[in-house]
């Protein structure tokens, strides 16, 4: 999704901002731009549709000098992906950028047409900065008329803005889109993610909903949702411990799926005791919340949903307690009743997700119990906004596909899980046993990923395929899902999953040699009525592709291409094949020669509706 940099500084800034562009492309766009107050106080320039390489080109032959600017890399809601509709966008001597969506955009449009104003884009954004413009002419000073601006939009903002008569300062403001402050010595930043400053600070301050602030070079103001002078906490963060290059991997997403022993191991460090969960991790309150839970409500998007159908399994079947899970944006939309003490469950890598975040806020004025975010992002809007949270520590995830986000998110389900059934039907055994499990986990996810280079040999027989069929059955249903996803994702060949017994109730009629299974097979009890399910594919000429347990009984034969996994419990199983999912989809999109880290269309963190 779009991504925002901007700098005040005493040195040149378009460097800084470029850099700062890089280390956003992750989040997925389609056209970038950036604007610089010049010298001699012009307000310069330049857009590029396509990749921020293209910026950088045209800004190596055309440069923007200058210490106060904006940047930023959009992708495209309003209007087409075009250097018309690319930000930044100009009125007069401002420039803005801009993330989210601005609903009135019509209403606000047909105003300022009135008002003698052009626009040039067919975006919602241009309203905005006309809209300042205008306020700007009876005001004459930049923060005042962004606090006007801002009284008459409707919608989700995170925003920048600079003016040529006011070359050290910029302006910024902050509803339903993140925005971040980078603090420097002599210089500052802001960015919609704190990635993109890395190079230049470890020191952030968070803006809050509602919030507008000042930058300059000396100084930064902020005023909270009522126009009171606040203050908002420094926090420092460790770049060290937190690298988000690719190493020497060829691309992040492989780099992210090696890194789950280790990221595995870091979610569940402090967190064991002697053969325990300690329930405290998710705040102090927890274990008076978790006694009087008598159901769970999970809301997630994407990957994170899939994480939360898994942990359904887990907590109906492993704690004893009912467990709905939905989208996020089915959610919010629905009727439906709310049971008493009905905890509210998010999941979300990024913890900016908008239909989840709206799904939160909405879940709060419906008399749920209390929220629990599972998030990855500390600083997050889900994590602050949640009564309790349990940080997976995935590290930064670059690759737009989500690999560790998700193993991570399963291993801290699985700790939720089992904090809520000791309060319900988990005695002290199963408890100790799971924890060993876990202890196991970070082991065999080596051992399966020594698995790659067979793994990659399969993928060959998908490159040329149009379509493929993931199964499994009970908690591999939805690892099911996510391999479908992940092959989607990266390798564009449309994949669907199926719970194996729907088999024979249509997608059968799909199956010919066109057509790949890929089957999740541990030892577990539903073996038997899996391998039925197989025989259905195998009798009507499918290929079948089997990851399953090296105990499962499962010969190779024509037609029957197997992978064998080291042995894992049940209640683990979910955990440990996913990552074949994730290595075949990567090897079968490095065939098929896409943008593993970039796909097309998608976008990181989808921060609108
Ligand atoms: C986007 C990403 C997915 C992710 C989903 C939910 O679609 O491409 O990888 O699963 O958003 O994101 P969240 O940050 O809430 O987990």
């Amino acid at each position: 999704m779009c991504g925002i940099v901007g700098a005040v500084a005493q040195r040149e800034v378009s460097a800084i901002l470029l850099e700062g562009l890089h280390r956003l492309e992750y989040r997925g766009y389609d056209s970038a731009g950036m604007a610089v107050i010049s010298e001699s106080g012009a307000n310069d320039c330049r857009k590029r549709v396509g990749k921020v390489a293209e910026l950088q080109r045209a800004l190596e032959s055309q440069p923007l000098p200058g210490h106060t600017g904006v940047a930023h890399t959009r992708w495209a809601t309003h209007g087409e992906p075009s250097e018309r509709n690319a930000h930044p966008h100009l009125s007069g001597k401002l420039s803005l950028v801009h993330n989210g969506i601005i609903e009135n955009h019509e209403t606000l449009r047909k105003k300022l047409t009135a008002l003698g104003y052009q626009f040039v884009s067919a975006t919602d954004t241009e309203t905005i900065v006309h809209l300042i413009h205008h306020h700007y002419k009876q005001q004459r000073n930049l923060l005042g008329a962004v606090k006007l601006a801002v009284q008459e939009l409707e919608g989700a903002y995170g925003m920048a803005v600079i003016h040529a008569d006011e070359p050290d300062k910029l302006v910024c403001a902050r509803e339903g889109s993140p925005l971040v402050i980078g603090v420097g010595i002599g210089e500052n930043f802001i960015a919609s993610d704190q990635l993109a400053l890395r190079q230049v600070t470890d020191r952030f301050v968070y803006l809050e909903e509602g919030d507008i602030a000042e930058i300059c070079t000396g100084h930064y103001r902020i005023w909270d949702i009522n126009d009171v002078p606040t203050q908002r906490e420094i926090q420092r963060i460790d770049t060290v411990a937190e690298s988000a290059d690719k190493g020497s991997y060829r691309h992040y997403m492989l780099k992210e799926i090696y890194e789950q022993p280790h990221v595995v191991k870091r979610t569940l460090s402090g967190r064991l005791s002697g053969g325990k969960i300690l329930a405290e991790i998710m705040g102090s309150k927890a274990n008076d919340i978790f006694k009087s839970v008598s159901s769970v409500q999970i809301v997630a998007c994407g990957t994170s949903y899939h994480a939360g159908m898994v942990a359904k399994y887990w907590i109906e079947g492993i704690a004893g307690v009912p467990c709905r899970v939905e989208v996020a944006s089915e959610f919010r939309y629905r009727k439906f009743k709310v049971q008493d003490n009905t905890l509210f469950v998010t999941i979300s890598q990024s913890g900016e997700t908008a239909d989840t975040l709206a799904a939160l806020r909405l879940a709060k004025t419906l008399g749920y119990s209390a929220s629990l975010a599972v998030c990855n992002v500390a600083q997050s809007s889900l994590v602050r906004e949640s009564d309790l949270y349990l940080m997976t520590e995935a590290g930064p995830e670059i690759g737009v596909a989500s690999t560790k986000a998700f193993t991570t998110q399963l291993v801290a389900l699985l700790l939720l899980t089992v904090a809520l059934g000791r309060y319900h039907d988990l005695d002290e055994q199963q408890e100790a046993n799971i924890v060993q499990g876990l202890h196991g986990l970070p082991e065999l996810m080596h051992e399966t990923l020594a698995l790659d280079p067979a793994i990659k040999l399969m993928s060959e027989a998908f490159a040329d395929k149009h379509h493929a069929l993931f199964l499994g059955r009970g908690a591999q249903w939805p690892v099911a899902m996510e391999g479908a996803l992940k092959l989607k994702e990266i390798s564009y060949i449309h994949a669907e999953s199926y719970p194996a017994g729907e088999l024979k109730h249509g997608p059968l009629a799909l199956v010919d040699s066109n057509m790949p299974v890929v089957a999740i097979a541990p030892n577990d009890e539903l073996l038997e009525k899996l391998k039925s399910n197989l025989q259905e594919v195998q009798a009507r000429g499918g290929q079948l592709f089997v990851f399953c347990d090296k105990s499962a009984g499962f010969s190779a034969a024509p037609g029957l291409d197997l992978i064998a996994l080291p042995h894992v419990s049940d209640i683990i199983a979910p955990i440990l094949y996913t990552l074949p999912l994730q290595l075949l989809s990567y090897h079968v999109a490095i065939l098929k020669g896409t943008d593993v880290d970039q796909p097309r269309n998608l976008a990181k963190s989808v921060t609108v509706e």
